[in-house]
């Protein structure tokens, strides 16, 4: 199948974006549905969307009802329960300090999987500083938690378990819909940072009983600046404090004036995420496939980081053992990618999600994290894989055995 890469017809732009979990490019049909909200002048759509006297105020709600819908569809929610906020990153700290906020009284104890973002993290650590009590649940080699594991932590003081969709950084998809029953047997809520899932794999927040979920917009093609949080008003409701003081928008949950262009270009991005999420999964599933069985065929000893069948494929991290990631990275000034999370990559240390899976330091520091997306074409993942290939081989091949986990 490699052979096809010999017979490329066009020459490839560089460098080649390949780095889709730190951000996407926005999709044409997302500006287009963003445009009339974002023009100068009273031409443009500039309502204040809470201004519920006059024609302007109702046209930007409407618009950002519309986008609501969108949302809420994706993950089988009602549009009531939504609602949006800056990103990913905010919707996690309003979930976490949110939730332990109102429970610290009465359940102290909150859940959370070593290898989550770090705004996950760090949120924790600071519920922490006010008295909330942090139980880390490890993963295994495969990044996968263990749910008799999960188990054993959750008490009767426990309030929240917090743990993510897809691993950012090694693309693996943790057991939601057992977590979601564990947590709902036990009464515990169950927040699911879904920034690197959300319109990438199915989500249900029923099926899987999700009581709070994190969104990001341009993860998933929309625009900077913009995501959603899922809170079940219902069966159970969430109890919860909003961390925002304000004019009380977003029913209390999150003030602050809405933008209609980012939040309409959230909706449209889900619309578009929603109606082509097996098409965008198989697409990329057959690039990855493709990269890593050039990469493969040349030198056996790559190594994938995280679970090999229980993972979304637009995601494949690498190790090459023996080999220094900075150089191979400096090596590869054609490809964009990155060593880890955009969050982290400023510092140079292993990383940590590496680190709770078992890789050794030396590995962790040789690691490549590959995101294919949307865009990416066949043209493109030949020509990465063949560059990487003659780097690894510039820099005189792979040092340690044929150890594929
Ligand atoms: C798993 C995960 N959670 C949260 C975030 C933060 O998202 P945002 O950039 O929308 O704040 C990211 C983005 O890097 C992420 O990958």
């Amino acid at each position: 199948m490699f052979d096809e890469a010999r017979t490329r017809k066009m020459p490839v732009k560089r460098p080649i974006y390949l780095d889709f979990q730190a951000t996407t490019p926005l999709d044409e049909r997302v500006y287009a549905a963003m445009t009339p909200w974002f023009g100068a002048g009273f031409e443009a759509g500039f309502g204040n969307p809470h201004s519920t006297t006059h024609r302007f105020g109702w046209e930007a709600a409407a618009a950002i009802d519309e986008a609501r819908k969108a949302v809420a569809q994706v993950i089988a929610a009602d549009p009531r329960a939504v609602f949006f906020t800056s990103g990913a990153t905010e919707s996690n700290n309003l979930a976490i300090k949110g939730v332990m906020e109102a429970m610290l009284s009465v359940k102290p104890e909150l859940i959370v999987p070593v290898t989550e973002h770090k705004c996950v993290l760090e949120s924790a650590l600071a519920m922490e500083r006010r008295g909330a009590h942090v139980k880390w649940l490890p993963v295994g080699r495969d990044g996968l938690i263990d749910l008799d594991q999960l188990a054993d932590l959750i008490t009767d003081r426990t309030a929240l378990v917090s743990v993510m969709a897809v691993n950012n950084e090694i693309g693996v998809i943790q057991p939601l819909a057992e977590i979601g029953a564990l947590c709902h047997r036990k009464g515990v809520y169950f927040h699911c940072d879904a920034a690197q899932a959300f319109g990438k794999i199915p989500l249900d927040i029923k099926a899987m009983n999700i009581d709070l979920l994190s969104i990001s917009g341009h993860k998933i093609y929309g625009p900077k600046g913009v995501g959603a949080i899922f809170m079940r008003r219902s069966r159970p409701r969430v109890r919860f404090v909003p961390q925002m003081s304000g004019g009380g928008q977003e029913e209390g949950v999150r003030s602050g004036t809405l933008s209609p262009a980012l939040c309409v270009g959230l909706g449209e991005a889900s619309r578009v995420a929603a109606q082509q999420m097996d098409e965008d999964r198989r697409h990329v599933r057959r690039l990855s496939q493709r990269f890593f069985e050039g990469l493969r065929q040349a030198h056996p000893g790559i190594l994938i980081n995280g679970d090999l069948e229980k993972r979304y494929e637009g995601n494949l991290n690498l190790s090459f053992p023996g080999i220094d990631g900075d150089r191979l990275l400096s090596g590869l000034r054609d490809l964009a990618v990155s060593s880890g999370a955009a969050c982290a990559s400023a510092t140079s240390g292993p990383s940590y999600v590496l680190r709770a899976i078992g890789r050794s330091r030396a590995e962790s520091l040789s690691s490549i994290r590959f995101g294919f997306g949307r865009t990416t074409s066949i043209d493109e993942v030949d020509f990465a894989c063949e560059t990487i290939n003659h780097v690894i081989d510039e820099l005189g091949g792979l040092k340690s055995g044929d150890r594929n986990q």
